[in-house]
């Protein structure tokens, strides 16, 4: 791939954002790709009713086709452009707008005809958002159409929470990056499928835990429900859900504190969700060169967790790879299952996964 100039959008302020945003919308309107901050993370966008322009997001991420977008809109009454007609009238996904959007929620339904085969990776259904983001509805709304984004990432690397991360892997690659600030959230947006006659079920856990939405719907059909088949043939929980994603260039390994498995390791970081783990890591590893450290929250908070994860990823990474050793490792521990833990603890197992 030849490299493009990747021009550098400020958006930090209204003021910028006014110049930013008709200038991103031109070069998304001309079939560009454009990444933008969400409140989860930094998405890759492209008109999302431009196929060819959508087949750039592919090739800009090396991102296997038969992993589907997530289609952003800025307003509800762009919902109609989505979604069929029938998955309008479910009243399960009006059900979930009104009560997470704009939020960190994708809705999987039936698509409406104007949505391209290549954004749905030839399913019959959609996923689709509103951002609880300010500049990215500017940016929407300014470009008229809805916008197909994946997280701004190369395929399988990690997902970027600020424009440096973004940048750091796309930079060259894409037409542009419109620059805010880190992403508030930090974990992708949970993803929910409501399919015509089947229960509705949880795709990918994520910025909304998947307890409040069963205060909404009832209970939530498990993550692995029956396989939906990929156009490869290979069975999958969810298209895209591949089991090693998220993941560093380091080696990621969950300890159990009570059997810590050290086989293997020499140099390695540490990643704890709390002060406490992390004295208790520092004290089981001490037999190891120990780079660096990092708590994901001090006071055990999900919340400021989820929102330093791939910033705190990003950063043990880098500090491992100083002398690019490749059998580094990032050391952490089973992260509780609550609310938004269970996202955080579905990327950790994404990350540690065997590539
Ligand atoms: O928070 C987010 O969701 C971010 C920001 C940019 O909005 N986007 C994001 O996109 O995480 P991406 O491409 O990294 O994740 C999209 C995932 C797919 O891998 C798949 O698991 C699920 O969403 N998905 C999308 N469309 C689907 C469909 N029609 N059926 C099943 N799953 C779908
Ligand atoms: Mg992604």
């Amino acid at each position: 791939m030849d490299a493009i100039k990747t021009e550098i959008l400020y958006a930090r302020s209204a003021s910028e954002l006014a110049s930013a945003a008709p200038r991103a919308a031109a070069l998304l309107r001309a079939g560009g790709l454009v990444a933008f901050p969400t409140e989860t993370v930094y998405g890759l966008g492209a008109c999302a009713t431009d196929p060819i322009a959508v087949a750039r997001i592919f090739a800009a991420k090396g991102r296997p086709t038969f992993d589907p977008l997530i289609v952003h809109i800025a307003d509800r009454s762009e919902l109609s452009r989505v979604l069929s007609s029938e998955a309008l009238s479910d009243p399960r996904v009006g059900a979930l707008a009104d009560a997470f959007w704009p939020g960190p929620l994708t809705i999987v339904a039936p698509a409406a005809a104007e949505i391209p085969e290549l954004v749905r990776a030839g399913l019959s259904s959609v996923g689709v958002r509103l951002p609880d983001h300010e500049t990215a509805r500017a940016l929407i709304r300014a470009t008229g159409t809805p916008i197909a984004a994946p997280s701004a990432n190369l395929f399988g690397q990690l997902s970027p929470t600020s424009a440096a991360h973004v940048a750091a892997q796309l930079e060259g690659r894409i037409d542009a990056i419109v620059v805010a600030g880190p992403s508030r959230i930090g974990v992708e947006s949970t993803v929910v499928s409501l399919l015509p006659g089947e229960p509705a079920r949880l795709l990918r856990p994520g910025g909304v835990p998947a307890e409040n939405i069963e205060r909404v719907l009832a209970p939530l059909g498990p993550l692995e429900g029956p396989a939906t088949a990929s156009t490869s043939g290979a069975a999958l929980p969810a298209p895209g859900m591949t089991a090693s994603h998220y993941a560093p260039r380091a080696r990621v390994r969950i300890l159990d504190l009570d059997a810590p498995d050290l086989r293997d390791l020499s140099r390695v970081a540490l990643l704890a969700p709390d002060r406490e783990i992390l004295e208790r890591l520092k004290r089981c590893t001490a037999g190891l060169t120990v780079v660096t450290s990092a708590v994901l929250s001090e006071q055990h908070d999900p919340v400021r967790a989820a929102s330093r994860l791939f910033e705190l990823l990003h950063q043990l990474d880098a500090e491992l790879q100083v002398d690019g050793g490749r059998h580094d490792t990032i050391l952490t521990t089973p992260y509780p299952e609550r609310g938004l833990g269970a996202a955080i603890a579905d990327r950790l197992r994404r990350a540690s996964a065997e590539r």
